[in-house]
């Protein structure tokens, strides 16, 4: 919750900013810590969520691993102290410099998408002498029940080899000389929040590992992605970590030696983060009253982009309710936070909240319209 009393200090600084609680970010950590120990499953944190050094530092302290789509995210979390040892490399298009720059950082596993991938990966390995772990991204035709653009595991879906493809894909990689498969990995889609998804997708993993059984392939890991999914209507409620963790435990068939990983974003990061903005100008409109903010999409782009909702609360106005559209600045219709909420009194100055922003906010801000980057403010240091 942000307090009267840290309100009253947002006052005083320069706005728009993130406001990371520091509390939040570490009894969410000790939870997912409890909760994976409890399965056994290894959790690589989703770097792309949120690659504040500072909150990665924090996450690594937990024991973490990393879950990297660039070697930028990689550098980023090795400095910030995940070990190379513990990083995935993810992503449908690695470009060759991050490859050679990975396979020198010894990483852990490439999660790899496509043979023609495997192969580049296999023929820089070669140059440079290593030998690279892979685990194969399988797209296991599974609706997430989430925004289309943040659906991955569908027919249309551009991640991950086809099952019909897994044969010549076991082939190929046994003719090549640099590679060792490791496991399969899945990512379905992110903001899920129907358990059943999971449910599906377990029973989907069981099958394929049957399988590769029938291969003669040994996997050594089952690895399941992200996706869980948090309330944006109720920003003081974790994730629902508990219930993830043992309807996997349960429902996921493991063998001798075999190990769970998953690689939660949203769910670690996501409600301990809040974009702060100050009231612009009040503007009657034809059918609304428009409260015009000083953050826009280039600071919080979700609403714009997949008509996310997120909480947004007045700090500083104890005044009768009334309808507002809340708006950004930037030359764009879409740049509109919520329309016709429910808000006390606003006036120009008033601090605004933008709450569970702490996932996919700050990383995804962006220089549109040659707009500043949002500040940074964590909550021990006010
Ligand atoms: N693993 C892989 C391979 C992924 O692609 C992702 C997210 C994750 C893990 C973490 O997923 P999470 O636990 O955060 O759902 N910008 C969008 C979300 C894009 C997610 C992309 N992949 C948003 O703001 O909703």
């Amino acid at each position: 919750m942000i307090t009267e009393t840290t309100a009253a200090k947002f006052r005083n600084l320069p706005t728009p900013f993130y406001f990371y609680d520091l509390d939040v970010l570490k009894s969410t950590c000790s939870t997912v810590r409890e909760e994976s120990e409890k399965a056994g499953f290894k959790v690589h944190y989703a770097v792309k969520a949120n690659a504040n050094p500072r909150l990665l530092n924090i996450i690594a302290s937990y024991g973490f691993g990393a879950d990297c789509v660039s070697f930028n995210e990689i550098e980023r979390a090795i400095s910030s102290g995940f070990s190379p040892s513990e990083v995935v490399f993810a992503g449908v298009g690695k470009s060759d410099r991050d490859i050679e720059a990975a396979l020198k950082a010894d990483i852990f596993c490439f999660n790899c998408e496509s043979i023609a991938e495997i192969e580049v990966i296999d023929s820089i390995a070669g140059k440079l002498e290593k030998n690279a772990t892979i685990a194969l991204r399988i797209n296991p035709y599974i609706e997430a029940h989430t925004h289309k653009y943040i659906t991955t595991g569908v027919a249309e879906s551009k991640f991950g080899i086809s099952t019909w493809e897994l044969k010549e894909v076991l082939e190929r990689i046994k003719s090549l000389n640099n590679i060792t498969l490791t496991g399969i990995h899945f990512h379905i889609g992110s903001q899920i929040t129907k358990m059943s998804v999971f449910e599906s997708l377990c029973s989907r993993a069981n099958e394929l590992q049957e399988w590769f059984s029938s291969q003669n392939t040994d996997l050594k890991i089952i690895n399941l992605g992200g996706g869980l999914g948090i309330d944006y209507s109720d920003p003081e409620t974790p994730a629902p970590f508990e219930k993830y963790f043992s309807l996997v435990r349960k429902l996921i068939k493991t063998r001798l030696g075999q190990q769970v990983h998953i690689e939660p974003g949203r769910a670690i990061v996501g409600q301990c983060g809040s974009l702060i903005s100050k009231v612009l100008f009040i503007k009657k409109g034809s059918n609304t009253t428009f409260a015009v903010i000083d953050a826009g999409m280039t600071d919080l782009i979700r609403p714009a982009l997949y008509q996310a909702h997120h909480q947004i609360e007045n700090l500083t106005s104890k005044g009768k309710l009334s309808k507002y559209d809340v708006v950004g600045p930037v030359c764009e219709s879409a740049d509109t936070f919520a329309r016709f909420i429910e808000l006390p009194e606003t006036r120009r100055g008033d601090i605004i909240a933008i709450r569970s922003a702490g996932a996919y906010g700050e990383a995804m801000a962006s220089r549109y319209n040659l707009r500043d980057l949002p500040g940074v403010v964590f909550s021990d240091e006010i």
